[in-house]
């Protein structure tokens, strides 16, 4: 198949890149190179690979991109609460206005995968199926939830809520709560948490792109509907994440109770729906941090991996 990647170029887009490739695939990925460009040097060998500069806020470059695609996986975006909070009239723009130029772009053969997000639901007290209703509490969720109507609406789309993931990729990320806590426990030796027993839910980048070759291998059954993506055994408090970080890594942990985090996500997810089609995670939480230590301890990587 020939698949098009919106915002391949990111953390998620190049874990997938890599995988799609592996797996025999022509890929194209269409970015607008915010983070730089090098992540994606070592693709280039690969004649199966393709790279188009571009923004999806032009409708025209999308409407260039996505000819001859049998699929599209949508990841381009200005992602997280901060970026989003940062540069508000861009995240508007960028998560929602080029998903209605993807939309117009691509015709019905097309399958379009969205990478959606479990920010979606907010701050929730019962379990979160794909039922709940969605309270997004930030502008990123906000978006991120009406792209995703706006796609299941008209187009054939498999949308998949993500947990928040971690893990190492070619395009590092470190604003993410476990790769944070783990590059925070390495260098200062010591985290500052606040809101200890909020859930949170988690996956591995690398079970994220699984994910988008799961859903090109049975896109019959899975088009037209929305799915949590991650695993019921990866629901964990702030706390409990703390506690796994502790028995790997020497620091000191201290559980403030006076500030608050202006992440207000807590919730914790079912994720039987797509377990059921037959689509599990492979890469634990202790696997993850384990894997950031020994790269973090190797690399001397600096903190500019962030978003904002
Ligand atoms: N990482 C997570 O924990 C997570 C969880 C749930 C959902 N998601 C979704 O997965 C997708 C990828 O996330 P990520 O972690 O790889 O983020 P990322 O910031 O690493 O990647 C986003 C990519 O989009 C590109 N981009 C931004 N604006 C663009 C534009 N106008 N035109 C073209 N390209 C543009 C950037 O250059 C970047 O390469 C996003 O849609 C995000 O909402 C991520």
């Amino acid at each position: 198949m020939k698949i098009l990647i919106t915002g391949g170029a990111g953390f998620v887009g190049t874990a997938l890149t890599s995988l799609l490739l592996e797996k025999g695939h022509d890929v194209c990925v269409f970015d607008s190179l915010m983070y730089g460009g090098d992540q994606l040097l070592s693709f280039f060998r690969n004649k199966r690979f393709s790279f188009i500069r571009g923004d999806v806020v032009d409708p025209d470059a999308v409407k260039d991109a996505v000819k001859g695609c049998d699929a599209v996986v949508h990841l381009a975006a200005i992602v997280g609460y901060p970026a989003c909070r940062k540069e508000p009239k861009l995240a508007k723009e960028v998560n929602v206005d080029g998903t209605k130029h993807l939309i117009n772009a691509v015709s019905k053969d097309q399958l379009v995968i969205y990478a959606s997000t479990g920010s979606n639901y907010g701050r929730v007290d019962d379990v979160c199926t794909e039922e709940t209703p969605l309270k997004p509490l930030s502008l990123y969720g906000q978006t991120k939830t009406l792209a995703e109507h706006m796609l299941l609406e008209n187009r054939p789309t498999v949308a998949y809520r993500f947990a928040t993931a971690f893990g190492v990729s070619y395009r590092l990320r470190l604003d993410l709560l476990i790769n944070d806590f783990v590059y925070r426990a390495l260098t200062e030796g010591y985290l500052v948490v606040y809101e200890k027993h909020f859930m949170r839910t988690f996956i591995h980048v690398h079970d994220m792109a699984r994910a988008f070759v799961f859903a090109l291998e049975n896109s019959r059954a899975m088009k037209g509907e929305v799915y949590n993506v991650g695993s019921d055994s990866m629901n964990y408090s702030k706390e409990q994440i703390c506690n796994l970080i502790r028995e790997r890594i020497d620091c000191y942990v201290h559980y403030a109770s006076v500030g608050e985090d202006t992440d207000k996500r807590d919730y914790v997810v079912s994720y039987d729906k797509i377990k059921k089609l037959g689509y599990e995670t492979t890469i634990s939480v202790e696997e993850g941090i384990e894997e950031l230590k020994r790269a973090l301890e190797a690399v001397k990587v600096e903190k500019k991996y962030s978003n904002v």
